[in-house]
């Protein structure tokens, strides 16, 4: 979808113009979940809605969070502890809070986390402390190590092609719907199975 622009006349190679619009749909095709990013700042919880939240190193265990340079978050989490707030699917109006549109709602309440504050009834919780933080272009990349960790069974809120959404089917490795189907009616391909594993692995640092 980018075009090519004038060539380089130093190098002259041909660069390519990503309109940003089409590079926010392009990626909008990447189904997230949705995060809210915590902290604390004069003795007051805050908080960013983040759906850039990658996973990175086991060893020592790593997170990584995507804050804009124009967010208030930006600057505030600078050597600063956070918490990554895994949402779940009951709680788009705390997303919408922390996106900077207010929804009166919405059920906010926070415990004390060991470094910062954390979001009750999420889905998921990873507490961090600072890491290092990277230049990201327009970007700040705030790398977290995790220190503790929490889940929950509930459903997850998912966000995919610019809206919300809850997880639907689960998938077999042949592609065909999970749901309702007993887990013996499938036959036990190992290496179907060790191959899986391998992809899950690779996929999930
Ligand atoms: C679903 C969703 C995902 C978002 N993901 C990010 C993100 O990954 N990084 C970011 O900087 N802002 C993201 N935003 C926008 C911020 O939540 C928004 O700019 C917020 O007002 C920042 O708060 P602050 O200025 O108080 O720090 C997202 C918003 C929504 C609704």
């Amino acid at each position: 979808m980018g075009h090519p622009a004038d060539p380089d006349p130093d190098t002259e190679t041909e660069t390519v113009v990503i309109e940003p619009g089409q590079l926010r749909s392009c990626l909008g095709r990447f189904a997230t979940g949705v995060t809210v990013v915590s902290y604390a700042h004069d003795e007051q919880a805050r908080g960013a809605t983040v759906n850039a939240f990658s996973s990175v190193s086991l060893d020592p265990p790593l997170v990584l969070v995507s804050i804009a340079r124009t967010a208030k978050a930006c600057s505030l989490l600078e050597n600063k502890p956070f918490v990554v707030n895994v949402l779940s699917a009951r709680q788009i109006g705390v997303a919408m809070t922390f996106a900077g549109r207010p929804d009166d709602a919405a059920v906010i309440e926070w415990d004390h986390g060991r470094h910062a504050p954390r979001l009750r009834h999420t889905h998921a919780a990873l507490e961090c402390t600072p890491w290092r933080s990277y230049d990201g272009g327009d970007h700040v990349l705030y790398l977290g190590r995790v220190e503790d960790i929490a889940i929950r069974e509930n459903e997850p809120l998912l966000f995919y092609g610019g809206s919300f959404h809850r997880r639907g089917d689960g998938l077999d490795v042949a592609g065909r719907s999970t749901r309702g189907c007993a887990p013996t009616a499938l036959p036990l391909q190992v290496d179907a199975m060790e191959e899986l594993t391998k992809e899950f692995v690779a996929g999930w640092i």
